[in-house]
C-alpha cells in the first residue's frame, strides 16, 4: 500500500473544459497523505485555471474510493486534512460531480457528498461504514447526509454501516443519477456537459434544507434508545446520534467542528485501535507461505461423507458458493434425513421470503445424495463429517483411498482427532488435511485449516482457496488435541469451572463474560451446545487423565441428572416450557454447595473483575503456547479464530490483542499470583514470560508468515 514518493495517485487531464481528477491508487483509492494532497493540487488548479469550467471526479480500478487510509490511524496526521480538503473543493464556484463505480465508502462517500453533483453506475456501493471501525464520519459525513437523504435516514446508514447498492442510494437521495455503462469518465462527462450546456451553478450540500427536520428529533431520541441497549459497549454509535444531533442543531460550520471533537474522541479509543486490528486480521490470515509457494488444484466438484449438523451445513456453504456436492451416508434412512436436513436450511429461507422455490431448486439441481462411495470417485475434494470416532473415520479413509481418484484432497472435519493417524490409513498422506468448520457452517466464518505433518502445500493452497470461495475467515492451524480454537477453550473453560468450585456461581461468571462483550458465558454455551456432549468427552478422556490435575466434578453431577440444557428443559440453567432464555437454578447452587463441601472448600466471593482475570489470562496463556508451539502462525490467527468462530466481542480485537493493549507484564503478574494457589495449572508460557522480559508485545510476532 505504501507510495514511493515519484508516483502521482492523482492525475489530472483537461477534457474540453472539465477538469477530470482520477484518483489512482491501487488497489481500493485509500486517502492517504498522497491522495488527499491530489485532491487539494485538483482544487487548487479550478480555482486558479479559467480553462477549467468544471470538475470531474472518478477513481480508476475496481473502486471510486474505499475511504480514508485506515493504514494511518493511530500515526500523527498528516496534512492536508480531508475535511480541509472537502471544505475547498465544496465552495469552488464550478460545478464538481462525483462519478461513482464500485465502492464509495466512508471518507470515498464523503469526497462524494462534498461535490456538487453524484452519478452512479450499476456496481457502485455506498455506505458509511466507520462505526465497524469504532469511528464515525469525521470529514462533514454526518453534516452532508441529512441534507441530502434526511437525518434519520443518514443515521440509520451510519450506526449500521450497511451498504446500499446504486438503485437504494438514488432513491435515498445520496445519488443524482443512475447510468448506464461501465465508463465512470463517459458517464460523468456526459453529466458536466450537460450541466455546463444548462449553466448548472454549484450546488452545494451545505446550503441544503435538512428534509426531515421536523420530525427527526423524536425519531433520534427512539434510535438513541435502541443503540444503547443494542451496541452495547460499543462507543461511537452514541456519538454517531450526537453529530446527527448537531447537524439538525447547529449551523453547517459549527455541526463540522462538533463533528471533528467527537470523531478524534473515537480515534483516539482503544475501540478503535481492536476493531482497525481486527479489520486488518480477517485479511492477513490468508497470507500463509504455502499460498505464495503453490497454486490451488482444481475445485469445482467437492463431496461430504455425513449428513448430520456438520456434514449438511458444510453441503450448504459450498451450494451456495456455487459448488456441485455430492453427499455420501450410511444407508437410504440417513441421506434422507442428510438431505432433509440440506433443505431444511432453503425451505427457512423460502418462509422468511428471502429465496424461491426456483431458486432453491435450481441449486439443488448441483446436489446428489448418495449411499455408495463410487459417487465421489471424480470429485475434487472431500469433507469428511461422520461421527467423532477415531476408528470410524480411519475407515472412511480407507474408503477413501480406495475409490478416490488421483490428486483429490482428502479432508476431514473433526474437532480434537489426529489428523496424522487419520492420514496414516491412506497411501496418500500428502493429500490429506483438515478443515475444521464450525457450526452452523454454513453461517460461522471461521474455517480452521489443519496442516499435518505430510500435507502437501498444493493441497493447503487448495484449502485457502475454497475458503475464499466460500466466505470464510481461513486460519492456519498445526495438529494437536483442539487446533487452536478448541484447545485454547478448554483451557479458559477449566479457569471457570475452578472459580465454580471455589465460590462463583455459574450465573456469575456468565454475566462477567457477558459484561466484556461475550453475547453469552461459558455455562450458557454449555447449554446451547448440550451437556452431554461435553459430559461424552470428559469420560473418554478419563483413562489419561493427569490423577494430580484438579478435576472439577460439578458437571458430572449435573449432567448425571439428565439435565443437558436447553433440549432437555434444564441444565446450569431452567427452561421452562421451552424457553430459550434460562433462569438460575437453586437446586444448581445446591449441587455446587455439596460438591465444594465434599472437597472441603470454603466457598470465597469473586468480583466481576476476577473472574474475567482469570478467564482472561488462560485464554492468553494457552494461546501463548499454542503460538510457541507453532500451532498457530501468528498471534494475529489467534485473534482471528476468537472473533469468527468463539463470538469474542470484536471491539475488543481478539485475546492477543487484548493482552497486547492490557500490558504484556500484567497479564503475566496475575498468572504469577493465580500460580500461588495451582501451580500446575496456571504456568506462565514461557514465550510470554520471554516478551516481557524483552518489553516486547504479541504484535511484534504478526510479521508477515
Ligand atoms: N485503507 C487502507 N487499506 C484498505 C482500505 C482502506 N480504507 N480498504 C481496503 N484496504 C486494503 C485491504 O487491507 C486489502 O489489503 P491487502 O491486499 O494488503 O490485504 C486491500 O485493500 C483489498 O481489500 P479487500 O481484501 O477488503 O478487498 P475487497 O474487494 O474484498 O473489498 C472494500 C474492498 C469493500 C473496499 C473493503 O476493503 C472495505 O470494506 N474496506 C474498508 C472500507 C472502510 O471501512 N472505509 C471507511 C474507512 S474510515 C474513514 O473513511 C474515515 C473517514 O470518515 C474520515
Ligand atoms: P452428527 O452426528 O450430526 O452427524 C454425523 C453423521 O455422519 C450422521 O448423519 C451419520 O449417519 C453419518 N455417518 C456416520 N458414519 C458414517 C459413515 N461411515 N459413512 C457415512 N456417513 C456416516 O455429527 P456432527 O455434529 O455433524 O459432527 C460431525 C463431525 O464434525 C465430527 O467429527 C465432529 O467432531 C465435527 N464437528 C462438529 C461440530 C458441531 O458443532 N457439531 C463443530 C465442528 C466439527
Amino acid at each position: 500500500m505504501s507510495q514511493a514518493p515519484d508516483t502521482q495517485p492523482v492525475h489530472l487531464r483537461l477534457e474540453d473544459e472539465v477538469l477530470v481528477v482520477c484518483i489512482d491508487h491501487p488497489p481500493v483509492n485509500a486517502l492517504s497523505q498522497a491522495v488527499r494532497a491530489g485532491l487539494l493540487k485538483a482544487v487548487e488548479r479550478a480555482e486558479s485555471d479559467c480553462a477549467v469550467r468544471a470538475v470531474l471526479l472518478v477513481g480508476v480500478g475496481r473502486a471510486f474510493i474505499a475511504g480514508a487510509d485506515i493504514r494511518e490511524f493511530g500515526k500523527p496526521p498528516q496534512p492536508p486534512s480531508l475535511p480541509e480538503v472537502l471544505h475547498r473543493m465544496e465552495l469552488l464556484d464550478k460545478p464538481v460531480i462525483a462519478a461513482i463505480q464500485g465502492p464509495a465508502l466512508g471518507g470515498g462517500l464523503e469526497v462524494a457528498m462534498a461535490a456538487h453533483h453524484r452519478v452512479a453506475l450499476a456496481g457502485a456501493r455506498l455506505g458509511l461504514p466507520e462505526v465497524h471501525l469504532g469511528l464515525l464520519p469525521g470529514a462533514g459525513g454526518t453534516q452532508r447526509a441529512p441534507r441530502l437523504m434526511g437525518a434519520q435516514a443518514a443515521a440509520e446508514l451510519m450506526l449500521s454501516g450497511q451498504q446500499l447498492s446504486a438503485r437504494a442510494a438514488l432513491e435515498a437521495g445520496l445519488v443524482d443519477r443512475l447510468v448506464e455503462g461501465e465508463d465512470p469518465t463517459a458517464a460523468g462527462l456526459a453529466c458536466a456537459r450537460e450541466l455546463l450546456a444548462s449553466g448548472a451553478r454549484p450546488r452545494r450540500t451545505r446550503d441544503l434544507p435538512i428534509p426531515d427536520a421536523a420530525t427527526a428529533p423524536a425519531q433520534l431520541d427512539q434510535l438513541a434508545a435502541d443503540t444503547a441497549s443494542k451496541a452495547r459497549g460499543l462507543f461511537s454509535p452514541a456519538r454517531i446520534i450526537e453529530c446527527v444531533r448537531a447537524a439538525l442543531e447547529l449551523p453547517f460550520e459549527e455541526g463540522l467542528r462538533r463533528e471533528r471533537e467527537l470523531f478524534v474522541e473515537c480515534l483516539n479509543s482503544p475501540q478503535r485501535e481492536a476493531l482497525v486490528h481486527a479489520f486488518f486480521a480477517e485479511r492477513e490470515t490468508a497470507k500463509i507461505p504455502e499460498a505464495r509457494a503453490a497454486s490451488p488444484r482444481p475445485l469445482a466438484r467437492l463431496a461430504v461423507i455425513g449428513g448430520g449438523t456438520m456434514g449438511a451445513g458444510i453441503a450448504v456453504a459450498a451450494l451456495d458458493a456455487g459448488l456441485a456436492v455430492t453427499m455420501i451416508e450410511r444407508d437410504q434412512e440417513s441421506i434422507a434425513r442428510g438431505q432433509a436436513n440440506v433443505e431444511k436450511v432453503y425451505d427457512a429461507l423460502i418462509a422468511k421470503g428471502r429465496l424461491t422455490a426456483e431458486a432453491k431448486a435450481a441449486t439443488l439441481a448441483r446436489f446428489t445424495p448418495d449411499t455408495s462411495y463410487d459417487a465421489v470417485a471424480d470429485v475434487d475434494l472431500v469433507i469428511e463429517a461422520v461421527f467423532e470416532d477415531l476408528d470410524i473415520k480411519k475407515a472412511v479413509f480407507r474408503e477413501l483411498d480406495r475409490v478416490c481418484r488421483r490428486g483429490c484432497v482428502l479432508a476431514t472435519n473433526t474437532s480434537y482427532l489426529d489428523i496424522d493417524a487419520i492420514a496414516a490409513e491412506t497411501r496418500r498422506p500428502q493429500d490429506v488435511i483438515g478443515l475444521h468448520f464450525f457450526s452452523p457452517a454454513h453461517i460461522m466464518r471461521l474455517l480452521e485449516i489443519v496442516v499435518a505433518a505430510r500435507t502437501a502445500p498444493d493441497v493447503v493452497a487448495t484449502a485457502f482457496e475454497l475458503a475464499r470461495r466460500l466466505k470464510k475467515v481461513p486460519v492456519r492451524a498445526g495438529v494437536c488435541d483442539g487446533f487452536i480454537g478448541n484447545r485454547i477453550l478448554a483451557v479458559y473453560r477449566e479457569a471457570a469451572n475452578h472459580m465454580l468450585e471455589d465460590g462463583a456461581s455459574p450465573y456469575e461468571i456468565d454475566a462477567a463474560v457477558r459484561a466484556f462483550g461475550y453475547p453469552m458465558g461459558p455455562f450458557q454455551v454449555s447449554d446451547l451446545a448440550g451437556g452431554d456432549i461435553g459430559w461424552a468427552t470428559r469420560k473418554r478422556q478419563a483413562a489419561t487423565r493427569d490423577p494430580k490435575a484438579r478435576y472439577v466434578e460439578i458437571a458430572d453431577r449435573i449432567a448425571e441428572r439428565g439435565w443437558f440444557g436447553q433440549k432437555s428443559g434444564r441444565g446450569w440453567y431452567r427452561y421452562p416450557q421451552g424457553a430459550r432464555i434460562g433462569q438460575e437454578d437453586p437446586e444448581v447452587l445446591a449441587i455446587a454447595d455439596a460438591e465444594r463441601a465434599k472437597k472441603g472448600i470454603t466457598p470465597r466471593r469473586f468480583t466481576q473483575d476476577e473472574i474475567l482475570r482469570r478467564y482472561m489470562a488462560a485464554m492468553v496463556n494457552e494461546g501463548a503456547r499454542v503460538l510457541e508451539e507453532g500451532i498457530a502462525l501468528r498471534p494475529l490467527d489467534i485473534d482471528a479464530t476468537f472473533l469468527f468462530g468463539y463470538g469474542f466481542p470484536r471491539w475488543r480485537g481478539g485475546p492477543m490483542k487484548w493482552a497486547d493493549m492490557q500490558g504484556l507484564d500484567r497479564v503475566l503478574a496475575d498468572i504469577r499470583e493465580f500460580a500461588k494457589e495451582d501451580p500446575q495449572f496456571w504456568r506462565p508460557a514461557p514465550l510470554l514470560e520471554r516478551l516481557v522480559a524483552e518489553g516486547r508485545d504479541f504484535e511484534s510476532l504478526n510479521r508477515p508468515a
